[in-house]
């Protein structure tokens, strides 16, 4: 068996929904160009990087624009984004997280985060909770976003653990599928249905115990 060391945990879909907030300011964008976006779309930018994003919403379009001008999209819609998350208290936090962290903290198992987004820090310090990690990868830096797995690797390498040793908890195909091929054992937060190459699925961490994660 596996010895479990650290518990990697991705931010957007797992400590607070902010996904509903990243498909508001993007439908906002996609509107201004003339075409929506589903709900159901939206569940593929998961994971995904903002330009990756911007890239996908395009083609879903049927649109083409030069590169300067998706930088100032991608910079709208950030600004509508974050107008949003200015908004966010520690009352957004997902159900069962705080009860989560209380029991991990007295295990001595370590905690990263691993976000590709370049917002984590200030989302993360919005809810109080940016003492809670011994490591914080983030969208600033990283090169590859999710399904590489860049994002999780940096984790167990700043914590000095090796990825064996590694569980990542995540909401998002694009990062079970990231956590995987950095050989590291996974909880899909969300739908069996969707995330179906999880080790295990639950639907929040309400109830969770860390023995049964360390034990995967
Ligand atoms: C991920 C989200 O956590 O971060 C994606 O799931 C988002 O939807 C990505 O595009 C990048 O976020 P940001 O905050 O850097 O635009
Ligand atoms: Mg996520």
């Amino acid at each position: 068996m596996n010895q479990t060391k650290a518990f990697l945990f991705d931010l957007d879909g797992v400590i607070v929904d902010t996904a509903v907030f990243h498909y508001i300011a993007w439908r906002r964008m996609a509107n201004t160009l003339g075409f929506d976006i589903s709900e159901a779309f939206n569940e593929t930018l998961k994971g995904v990087s903002r330009m990756d994003s911007l890239n996908l919403i395009l083609a879903e379009g049927g649109v083409t624009l030069p590169e300067e001008t998706k930088l100032e999209l991608a910079a709208r819609k950030n600004d509508w984004y974050l107008e949003l998350v200015s908004q966010m208290t520690p009352a957004d936090i997902l159900p069962g997280v705080t009860d989560f962290f209380r029991e991990l903290k007295v295990t001595g198992i370590r905690t990263a985060l691993g976000s590709v987004s370049k917002n984590a820090k200030l989302i993360l310090a919005r809810i109080g909770m940016l003492d809670q990690f011994d490591a914080i990868i983030d969208g600033t830096k990283i090169s590859k976003g999710k399904p590489d797995p860049e994002v999780f690797l940096k984790g167990a390498e700043e914590l000095g653990v090796s990825p064996a040793e590694c569980v990542v908890f995540e909401d998002a195909v694009a990062g079970i599928e990231a956590a995987r091929r950095a050989g590291m054992r996974t909880v899909g937060i969300g739908s069996p249905d969707v995330l179906t190459d999880a080790t295990l699925v639950v639907p929040n961490l309400t109830g969770l115990s860390v023995e049964t994660v360390c034990t995967l």
